[in-house]
């Protein structure tokens, strides 16, 4: 008697591809990396993090390095980290920061995001930051890889091995690991009140459900809409605010998986050179922001869909659960439940990983193992 038994399909778990499997893990990555870190009173306790707690509060500047999708998940946490600590916080590409001179001090935190934790670029980039006198933490998905080896200290992520080689479940543990070392410099710094970092952790504490209402409710629009979509030659992603890197993952993702040309941007920059490239029938994904309160920013960026869409742009958007707004101006609508805007992009990436991978998969293209890329980086 034998069974036909193969491993990858067994690691899988039942589907289809290690993405598909990855995206679904979304919310327990976020779940799991912020586990253990708040003490009974729920204060944050970062015990890992081995940097004397007066070196961590003489901290002035924050540089973050990273690549690629790691590089969207610092650009998020510079809007939630100066938001709450009221420090400069700089994302840098980690291959062009040392050949620039960067000014550096004692008191310049470096933080190097990588999944695997042994990109090249982001290693020397590290290295760089070290010889230079600066601290380095690491947020890492990969226990006792190279990049957390070589840092003073480590915030790990809890994402659980990510195969697929483009990057899903690893970006959002990552923004919740860069959110959890703001809040505490907060904390620490006193930039915060008490009551105001609990309750932004317990809307931490809520995205995990809401990450999996997007799992559970959008997954059917998200694969209509790419079928739609599947001879399109080019797609635009423009977002604002924290929007912005999450369209610049939105399109990093569709480019790596399904080899389509994308172009991220930020939305104000619409009006000054993408907006030539719109055509009729040219996809256009939007991220909305919230429309609650008086939010100036949602007006802007529903202004630049009515821009785009007068000169005939097929409109996808990512917004708000009832936002009539939406509703009037887009041709697909993927929607996020209410959640705080700094928090916004751990649902809001969700329905673009899922957009890219239906993509590749209708191509017939392997999810997993896009041509030319390699999970890990290890060269300069
Ligand atoms: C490679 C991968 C990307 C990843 C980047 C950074 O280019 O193909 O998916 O975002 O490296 O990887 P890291 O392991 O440092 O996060």
């Amino acid at each position: 008697f034998t069974v036909d038994w193969d491993a990858s399909a067994a690691e899988k778990g039942g589907w289809p591809s290690f993405m598909d499997k990855e995206i679904h893990e979304d919310p327990e990555a976020v779940g799991n990396t912020l586990i253990g870190r708040f003490n009974t009173a729920g204060d944050i306790v970062l015990d890992e993090v081995r940097i004397a707690l007066e070196d961590f509060k003489s901290i002035d500047k924050i540089i973050v390095v990273a690549c690629g999708t790691a590089s969207y998940a610092g650009m998020v946490a510079k809007y939630a980290i100066e938001h709450w600590v009221r420090i400069p916080v700089e994302i840098e590409l980690a291959h062009e920061f040392r050949y620039r001179d960067p000014i550096l001090t004692p008191r310049t935190l470096v933080v190097a995001i990588s999944q695997s934790g042994e990109t090249m670029d982001t290693l020397m980039a590290l290295r760089h930051a070290r010889e230079q006198g600066s601290r380095v933490l690491a947020i890492c998905n990969t226990q006792g890889s190279t990049i957390p080896r070589e840092s003073d200290a480590v915030l790990y992520t809890h994402a659980g091995p990510e195969i697929a080689v483009a990057s899903t479940k690893a970006f959002v543990a990552q923004v919740v690991a860069a959110y959890m070392l703001g809040l505490y410099l907060a904390q620490i710094k006193g930039t915060m009140f008490p009551d105001e970092i609990r309750g932004i952790v317990a809307q931490l504490k809520a995205m995990p459900a809401k990450i999996q209402w997007v799992l559970d409710t959008q997954c059917e629009t998200v694969d209509k809409a790419a079928k739609r979509m599947l001879n399109a030659h080019s797609f635009l992603f423009l977002g604002r605010h924290v929007g912005y890197p999450v369209a610049m993952e939105g399109a990093l993702k569709l480019k790596e998986i399904a080899y389509t040309f994308t172009e991220g941007f930020a939305a104000g920059e619409l009006k000054h050179g993408p907006i030539a490239l719109v055509d009729e029938g040219e996809p256009v994904v939007v991220i909305v922001p919230s429309a609650r309160g008086r939010n100036t920013l949602h007006n802007k960026v529903i202004s630049g869909i009515e821009e785009v869409k007068a000169r005939g742009a097929f409109t996808i958007v990512v917004a708000e659960e009832g936002d009539p707004d939406a509703e009037r101006y887009a041709d697909v609508v993927f929607w996020r439940p209410i959640c705080p805007t700094l928090l916004s992009p751990l649902v809001d990436v969700v329905p673009l990983q899922l957009f890219a991978m239906d993509m590749a998969n209708l191509k017939g293209y392997d999810v997993d193992k896009p041509r030319n890329l390699a999970k890990s980086v290890t060269v300069e």
